[in-house]
């Protein structure tokens, strides 16, 4: 029996959700930070658009509340939406004193548009904007003697006693041993799950480690079934899914047919600036119908200048793959981007394990409903880590922190099979997203659920006899978070939002959030 490690708090994950918590956190407490990759590897570093917020004289909280509702197809919870809008304007400025400054015209916020926003409301670093964030949190996070940040440490699994969390096992990817992180409070902040499908615009941080291990604790997991589909990934065989910013059709871009005609008017009055559940399902019809291998999305018209000034990020990446954005129109497809589910949280970013809370992309907070509006997330992000670290300032108990058993590695083995591994990884990526993609049916979801609860026997028997390693840690997540995302998605007997099974196509008059326990 020994604790490796012992702090006060815990926070497993370093994107936007992970450091502003820390740096939120009272210097009294010792804090810790992993981060199963590099520390700014995560969705957070790559987040383009912005972050939205009522900045601009003409715009009002009413307005951002019912915008986010009703993209959300009124699934979300209207109190944590309200939170959430109205510290919107403080988390700007809580961004701006650790460092990072806003895209201006001189006194004021050059503020955009996305789908859903009857407003500009969107801030942004021209289209760095999270790269920006995650460099100034990690310098503030490092000012900190308090706060001390763990590089390349996977988080295998939630230490829960009594039913209240006291912190993680944890993989030294280096030594690879498995030491004990107890904390008295522990907070996830492993972001999303959109790497349990094969197209996504994701980092491969994004595999549903915190969902996962919440769920194998006990945690309450909402809303599964909604993974948002970005509209606009570009399709290019070495881009990887590399994401076009929908701020381009905030800025007036057009979605183009590859004989150059318009679509979107057949689809919704918005056009191009419905909402991103509409425009996925629109692009996938046209390729679906037509045979299409991609769209077009066309931004030639601006000036090349301007272009280059308000999207450097997207204009170097094109060049290199040899695109000329301001000449010619860019091959465009849908793909996963982010969850909308997670593990359920109050405003304070409790989860229903005392001492266990959830932030940023892992947790169901209640404010994106059936569909996220764009450049909410970060907000979403920003917002609930100061409320937790609030929570948990004044919390903060003195009581001794129970001894932890060590991890037992006494019954497993090096594998030599890793070949299973990958091959059961690609297998899971592929059904979803052949079987659970932008639009589903019953047929085709209970075969997923058949397949993906053989591929969880089968990594299951894996993990009983093999030792420990990251690729395994990840197929476990994944394997378990997809089969999560499966039987909420068969339990919803309706379509909203993002969730459209062509079995059941309308909307009921009441519905609820599909809850997961396990059991
Ligand atoms: P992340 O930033 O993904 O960080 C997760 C962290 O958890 C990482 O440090 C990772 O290493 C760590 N981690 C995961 N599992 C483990 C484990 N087992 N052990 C230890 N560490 C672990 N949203 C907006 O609002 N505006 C935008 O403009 C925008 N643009 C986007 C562009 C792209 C390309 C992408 C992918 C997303 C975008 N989003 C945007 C969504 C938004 O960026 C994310 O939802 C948000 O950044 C998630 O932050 P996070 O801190 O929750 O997770
Ligand atoms: C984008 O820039 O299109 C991403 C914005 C978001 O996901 O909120």
């Amino acid at each position: 029996m020994s604790n490796d490690y012992q702090f006060d708090v815990l926070i497993i994950g370093s994107g936007a959700a992970g450091l502003m918590s820390a740096i939120q956190l009272s210097n009294t407490l010792s804090i810790a930070v992993i981060a199963k990759d590099k520390i700014l590897e995560g969705s957070s570093y790559y987040a383009q658009g912005g972050i939205s917020a009522v900045l601009d004289p003409d715009d009002n909280f009413e307005s951002h509340v019912r915008d986010t509702i009703n993209t959300g197809f009124h699934l979300g919870n209207e109190k944590s939406i309200r939170f959430m809008v109205e510290h919107a304007p403080n988390a700007i400025s809580d961004l701006e004193k650790a460092g990072v400054i806003f895209s201006n015209t001189g006194n004021k916020y050059d503020l955009t548009t996305e789908g859903g926003h009857s407003s500009k409301r969107v801030a942004h670093v021209a289209d760095k904007t999270g790269q920006s964030i995650q460099v100034n949190l990690l310098a503030q996070a490092k000012k900190k003697k308090n706060i001390r940040l763990f590089e390349e440490y996977v988080a295998v699994d939630l230490v829960v006693k009594e039913d209240r969390c006291f912190g993680s096992y944890v993989l030294n990817k280096n030594s690879k041993e498995i030491l004990t992180f107890s904390s008295k409070k522990t907070i996830l902040a492993t972001g999303g799950a959109s790497k349990s499908y094969l197209y996504t615009s994701n980092p491969d941080t994004s595999t549903g480690d915190g969902i996962a291990m919440a769920y194998r604790a006990g945690c309450e997991i909402t809303n599964m079934e909604f993974t948002q589909f970005h509209p606009t990934c570009l399709f290019h065989p070495h881009a990887k899914s590399f994401l076009i910013s929908e701020t381009l059709r905030g800025e007036g871009a057009k979605l183009l047919l590859p004989d150059g005609q318009e679509f979107m008017h057949k689809y919704d009055d918005r056009l191009e600036l419905a909402p991103r559940d509409i425009v996925a399902r629109a692009i996938d019809n046209e390729m679906k119908v037509n045979g299409f291998d991609c769209v077009y999305l066309d931004f030639s018209f601006k000036e090349a200048e301007w272009i280059k000034s308000r999207f450097p990020t997207i204009t170097q990446r094109c060049i290199q793959l040899g695109i000329d954005i301001s000449k010619e129109a860019l091959p465009v497809v849908p793909a996963a981007h982010y969850t909308c589910g997670g593990v359920n949280t109050n405003i304070n970013a409790q989860s229903n394990i005392p001492n266990l809370f959830a932030v940023g992309e892992v947790a169901h907070t209640g404010v994106h409903g059936a569909n996220r509006m764009a450049s909410n997330s970060l907000l979403e992000c920003i917002v609930f880590a100061k409320s937790c670290a609030q929570h948990i300032n004044e919390s903060m108990s003195d009581k001794q922190l129970p001894t932890i058993p060590k991890w037992d590695d006494s019954r497993v083995a090096p594998s030599k099979e890793k070949v299973v591994i990958a091959h059961l990884w690609h297998e899971i990526r592929l059904i979803m997203w052949n079987f659970v993609g932008i639009v589903r049916s019953n047929n085709r979801l209970k075969s997923a659920q058949l397949k993906i609860q053989q591929i969880n026997k089968e990594v299951n028997e894996y993990y009983q006899i093999y030792t420990v390693t990251e690729d395994l840690i990840e197929l476990r997540n994944l394997a378990q978070t997809s089969k999560i995302i499966v039987e909420s998605a068969l339990s919803r007997k309706e379509s909203r939002g993002l969730h459209f099974n062509q079995d059941y196509p309308n909307k009921l008059d009441k519905t609820q959030n599909t809850v997961m326990i396990k059991q």
